[in-house]
């Protein structure tokens, strides 16, 4: 049966009983216990200025039950916190909940002190194993936290049990080895350095009863680990992510290929890697899934690609400084022209169609008054109506006219004044068709986010998208919402772009999502049918993620940030993209010289590629305009045909 026993979380640790203290003191195990103490004690002094809070948490065993006590009977400058989980019997699992109770406690406190240390006392490997399981699942430590684990394992067990766990490796933990051989109290402090060139687990400095500590050269107590990586070979997690990361492969001399990563990212951990003296690997992943929760299993010292900083994702991990605006946007297709059979009115307003139309209804009146006025008693040559509004027309269509003005001179005022009118029409309306023809007017586009959420059904999103849409549906606003309930995920970029229509957009990262279009969907003649929204969808920052608490990330920021200040991040940007709309360049003029190598060389060099046929999109007005005049000439032709036959 376990048991556990919360003694004090109090701040200030009030008086313990006066005749508990003095009944442990007198005994020789007491004697062992004050000394101990006293070690732990003098480890902390050495190590920590000002006062830190001391957390101890015992296994309940009488020997590590004492030591608190002289523990908290000695600590009375800053806060502490004793506890004691009480190991009995094989129910293994109840241990597990008391420890993780227990450290969620310790991590109040933890958190309530601007500095605090922890001791953890016990001889029993699977307690230990244990805590340092515990303490990581429930985030006891930070590296600020300094953790010393008190016992008295024989060292071979020792080595194998700091080496084995995350939390006494890789976290700012010191071991206290009591000698119990001895009839005086000697202990042996230990660290274990992860990254070290030579043996791993350290032997800093000897501590006796009557000496003050000795501290060995060079190893201080509680050393920084991750200064300086030794060269050695530490996991991260990465997938291509053009313009960030890229991959590249060359074959070397001796004829193994060699992986190399280039991208803004890329040159962010190359150059991380040479600051802090590490090689690092890129684990073999399936998706970005596995990309962060390989980080979160902590088998991934970190992602090599930049995260958006999610509130989600601060659940399972942690991010470094956020050194990279990242801009969510949308992508859409280009609406597309359809055939239009107004092109042959657009180019002039209403109001002059109406003006013209009226015209042609007065002039040839004003015309027969005029011309036909003064010729009332020449019978053959008086016109009639028909022929003069026809003939009014054909000039405006261009026609020659007959001479039928007469000889009045306000006939000849008028046809003047009618042909410069015909002149200036229709050649405004040509210029104008002309140009509604080659440039035609495109439907409006999708720009803003409420306009997508209005228009389109679907919208993509790689698999990484599932946080993003948590997230949205969380949000206040009616447009977040409505993204998120319109969210679908797919396998890539480019399985989304390809199913863009005008009813499903695509969303990811800004620069990869242009970089992607512009390789991807360029078509020969330079154009896209595809296109950027200019409302972005959500402007973030992003940072590379890492586990919980990571000990290395302040050695990490401070790099970053040095990056950063210096504008190197920007550089790389610069320089990625530049390379990109080069290679694009090149793929596209090899593309080209493929498809004229194809056509025989039929065109000549040097073809325009900016000149274009007009299709059936421009031509159908005239078209239609010739189709529904011959259909109407047909019926007409008809209906005499069978009004002369009866
Ligand atoms: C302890 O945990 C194991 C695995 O989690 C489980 O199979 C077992 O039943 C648990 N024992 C008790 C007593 O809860
Ligand atoms: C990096 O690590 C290697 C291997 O331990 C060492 O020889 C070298 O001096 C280190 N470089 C720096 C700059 O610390
Ligand atoms: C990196 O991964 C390999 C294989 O998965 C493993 O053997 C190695 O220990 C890992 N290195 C670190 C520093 O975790």
């Amino acid at each position: 049966m376990a048991a556990v026993q919360v003694l004090l979380i109090e701040w200030l640790v009030g008086l313990l009983t006066l005749h508990l203290a003095s009944s442990l003191l007198l005994s020789p195990d007491g004697q062992t216990s004050a000394l101990t103490a006293k070690a732990i004690n003098d480890v902390f002094k050495t190590s920590s200025s000002g006062a830190c809070s001391l957390i101890a948490m015992s296994d309940g065993t009488a020997t590590s039950y004492e030591v608190s006590m002289e523990l908290a009977l000695s600590n009375r400058a800053a806060g502490m916190g004793v506890f004691e989980v009480e190991v009995g019997g094989s129910d293994g699992n109840v241990t597990q909940d008391l420890l993780a109770q227990i450290i969620t406690e310790a991590r109040k406190l933890r958190q309530a002190s601007w500095c605090s240390n922890v001791v953890v006392l016990s001889d029993d490997p699977a307690f230990l194993a244990s805590f340092a399981e515990s303490s990581l699942r429930g985030r006891l430590l930070v590296w600020a936290t300094r953790l010393l684990v008190v016992t008295r394992l024989p060292l071979h067990e020792l080595r194998r049990l700091l080496s084995s766990s995350w939390t006494f490796s890789m976290m700012n933990t010191m071991t206290l080895l009591i000698d119990s051989e001895t009839e005086v109290l000697r202990c042996s402090i230990y660290v274990h350095l992860p990254f070290s060139n030579k043996a791993k687990v350290v032997h800093v400095v000897s501590w006796a009863a009557s000496q003050e500590l000795v501290l060995k050269a060079k190893t201080a107590l509680f050393p920084e680990k991750f200064n300086n990586f030794h060269g050695g070979l530490i996991n991260i997690t990465a997938l291509p992510f053009r313009p960030y990361w890229v991959e590249e492969v060359k074959e070397a001399a001796d004829g193994t290929t060699v992986k190399s990563y280039a991208g803004s990212d890329g040159q962010l951990m190359n150059t991380l890697a040479e600051r802090l003296n590490f090689t690092f690997r890129v684990m073999e992943v399936k998706d970005w899934d596995e990309v962060t929760s390989k980080v979160v299993e902590r088998k991934s010292f970190m992602s090599g690609v930049y995260h958006v900083l999610l509130p989600q994702r601060r659940k399972r991990y942690d991010f470094t400084f956020a050194y990279e605006r990242a801009i969510t946007e949308f992508s859409m297709a280009k609406p597309a022209l359809r055939p239009r059979w107004q092109s042959l009115y657009y180019p002039l307003d209403e109001s002059v169609w109406l003006c013209i139309l009226a015209l042609l209804a007065l002039t040839p009146l004003f015309a027969l008054l005029i011309i036909c006025g003064g010729k009332m008693g020449q019978k053959e040559e008086r016109a009639d109506v028909r022929t003069v509004a026809l003939e009014m027309v054909g000039s405006l269509l261009g026609q020659s006219i007959a001479e039928r003005t007469g000889k009045h001179n306000g006939g000849r005022v008028m046809l003047a004044s009618w042909l410069i009118f015909t002149f200036i029409i229709t050649t405004a309306y040509r210029g104008n068709l002309t140009a509604a023809l080659t440039l035609p007017k495109y439907p409006p586009r999708v720009e803003t986010l409420p306009e997508l959420v209005e228009v389109v059904d679907k919208i993509t999103m790689p698999p990484y998208g599932a946080e993003f849409e948590e997230f949205f549906s969380q949000s206040d606003s009616v447009v977040f919402q409505t993204i998120a309930k319109k969210m679908e995920l797919v396998s890539n970029i480019l399985d989304g772009l390809k199913g863009i229509n005008e009813k499903q957009s695509h969303m990811d990262g800004e620069r990869y999502l242009r970089l992607a279009i512009a390789e991807h969907f360029t078509l020969a003649d330079g154009s896209n049918r595809l296109y950027v929204g200019r409302g972005s969808v959500l402007p973030t920052i992003a940072g590379l993620p890492i586990p919980h608490d990571a000990p290395y990330k302040h050695q990490v920021d401070r790099l970053l940030m040095t990056i950063i200040e210096a504008g190197l991040y920007e550089k790389w940007s610069e320089d990625m993209l530049n390379q990109a709309r080069r290679e694009g360049r090149q793929r596209e003029r090899k593309l080209k010289k493929l498809q004229d190598n194809g056509k025989g060389n039929e065109e000549p060099e040097g073809s325009d590629d900016s000149i274009k046929a007009l299709t059936i999109v421009h031509m159908q007005g005239p078209l239609l305009l010739l189709l529904l005049g011959l259909i109407l000439a047909l019926m007409v032709f008809a209906v005499e045909g069978v009004a002369s036959k009866c």
